[in-house]
């Protein structure tokens, strides 16, 4: 038996990334959105309503793109309930921001897999914005790096259920991909 669900849409897994951003006055700022992807090799689209990292993006088109962990999901859920217009929300947090190397945005220590990215197009529609941005660095604590590359089971990246409203842990390996279905070839 499946039973319909209309028009609601659930695609899954949707990342949890929080956009870093400045201020006019050089304030660091984060907010967390879920709704965002990869839409080539270096390009990344997320979703965005009218925020105050939406007035700062519009000011400088430069901006870090970090993923929630499960070490840091207070936080990141923090950053995705308060805003920036009324509170310094990297100070409340605790958290070390500094400059990026290659943008005006600020990459924060707690966060171990940073994009450096600069806006391709902040395109308005009607409930907000379309950010498209491409990516000139992607800067990673070795913490979480086996063999040289990322390893997500160290990371414990984070992922937004929107069907529970919830988060939950991604990291376990199940298979090899581009291998697994070979086994049906
Ligand atoms: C789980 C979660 C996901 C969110 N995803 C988005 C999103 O994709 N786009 C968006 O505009 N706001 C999203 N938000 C809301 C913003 O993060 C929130 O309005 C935040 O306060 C904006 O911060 P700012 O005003 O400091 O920029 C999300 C919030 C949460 C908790």
């Amino acid at each position: 038996m499946r039973k319909n669900f209309g028009k609601k849409t659930i695609i899954t897994p949707l990342p949890v990334v929080i956009l870093g951003t400045y201020d006019e006055n050089g304030i660091p700022n984060a907010m967390n959105a879920a709704w965002a992807g990869q839409i080539d090799a270096h390009q990344i689209i997320v979703s965005l309503s009218k925020h105050k990292t939406t007035d700062n993006l519009e000011r400088c088109p430069e901006f870090t793109v970090s993923f929630a962990t499960r070490a840091t999901v207070t936080a990141s859920d923090y950053f995705g309930i308060e805003s920036g217009r009324k509170v310094n929300k990297i100070e409340k947090a605790g958290f070390h921001a500094h400059k990026g190397d290659y943008v005006n945005a600020p990459v924060f220590d707690e966060y171990p897999l940073t994009l450096e990215c600069k806006v391709v197009e902040l395109k308005p529609d009607t409930d907000g914005y379309l950010l498209i941005g491409e990516t000139v660095n992607m800067t990673v604590d070795e913490s979480i790096l086996t063999d040289g590359k990322v390893d997500l089971g160290k990371m414990e990246p984070i992922l937004f259920d929107s069907a529970m409203n919830k988060y939950r842990v991604a990291g376990e390996i199940v298979a090899d991909a581009f291998k697994e279905g070979m086994k049906l070839r």
